[in-house]
């Protein structure tokens, strides 16, 4: 990153680029940081805005299609969609059987929605209309009944010191047997190997992951799960939100450069 960024006065940069105190003060003449994403857990915003660094990123755009990839999730997860596919290819048959593949119905459950912001916001609307009964909890707010009362809990707060291993062994202990967890945010909210514990145990039905703990790797004891779905990060990896999202960067960028103020400030 040092090197990449020794010349740069504005930069656009990914979710997975880490911008550290010691990245972001190597070159004095680093004045912006556009990142691509909703996200922004990989800068140092403290230091930036000591070093007068102004951050942006691009949100707003990707909401309706992380929705949309959670719902997926949802959907995948409770009807075993990937188990199926993969007999499907496996067997090369076909075959209905009265108690095969049996999932759960999301028709009067309850999904807990942690972090009513606009992504959770935008599932809770489209859960609703599946005849889910949705409740949903702001960061910081106790989430004890959340915990202890959902069928499904779907998390969307940002990843902050806070929010850091938010779903602990203390809250999957907390959430019903047999209950399902999806994540779509950060994976260090979640306690990765304790999430593990609560799969194994059978304490948890299933989940569903888009995001992990230590990206790019993935835990591997998830790997050897039936009963987890894990996409690799796509969230808002459709044409028309990446399309979008570079859009924004680069908007904010040039704005920035010809002395305007960028649309999207963190900082
Ligand atoms: C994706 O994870 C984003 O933060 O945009």
């Amino acid at each position: 990153m040092i090197t990449i960024l020794s010349e740069a006065d504005a930069a656009i940069t990914l979710l997975s680029d880490p911008l550290t105190r010691r990245v972001l003060s190597s070159n004095s003449n680093l004045r912006m940081i556009a990142n691509c994403a909703v996200g922004y857990n990989n800068i140092d915003i403290d230091a930036a805005r000591k070093l007068g660094i102004t951050v942006t990123n691009t949100p707003g755009v990707l909401t309706e299609a992380t929705a949309d990839l959670t719902m997926a999730l949802i959907l995948a997860t409770t009807r075993r969609l990937v188990e199926g596919d993969n007999e499907v290819r496996h067997t090369g048959r076909c075959i209905w059987e009265p108690l095969h593949l049996l999932g759960t119905s999301l028709q009067g459950k309850r999904l807990g929605i942690i972090g009513m912001g606009r992504i959770g916001t935008a599932v809770a609307r489209r859960a609703h209309t599946f005849g889910v009964e949705v409740v949903g909890v702001r960061s910081g707010e106790s989430l004890d009944e959340l915990l202890k009362t959902s069928d499904f809990i779907s998390i969307h707060v940002p990843l902050t010191a806070e929010t850091r291993h938010l779903i602990d062994q203390a809250a999957l202990a907390k959430m019903k047997r047999g209950a399902y967890l999806f994540n779509t945010a950060r994976g260090p909210i979640v306690d990765e190997d304790a999430l593990c514990d609560a799969l194994e145990s059978g304490h948890l039905a299933g989940a569903g992951l888009d995001v992990y703990e230590n990206e790019p790797d993935v835990n591997p004891r998830l790997l050897k799960m039936s009963n987890v779905v894990l996409a690799p990060h796509i969230g808002s990896a459709t044409f028309e939100t990446r399309s979008a999202m570079a859009r924004i960067a680069a908007t904010d960028v040039l704005r920035f450069l010809r002395g305007e103020k960028p649309l999207h400030v963190v900082t």
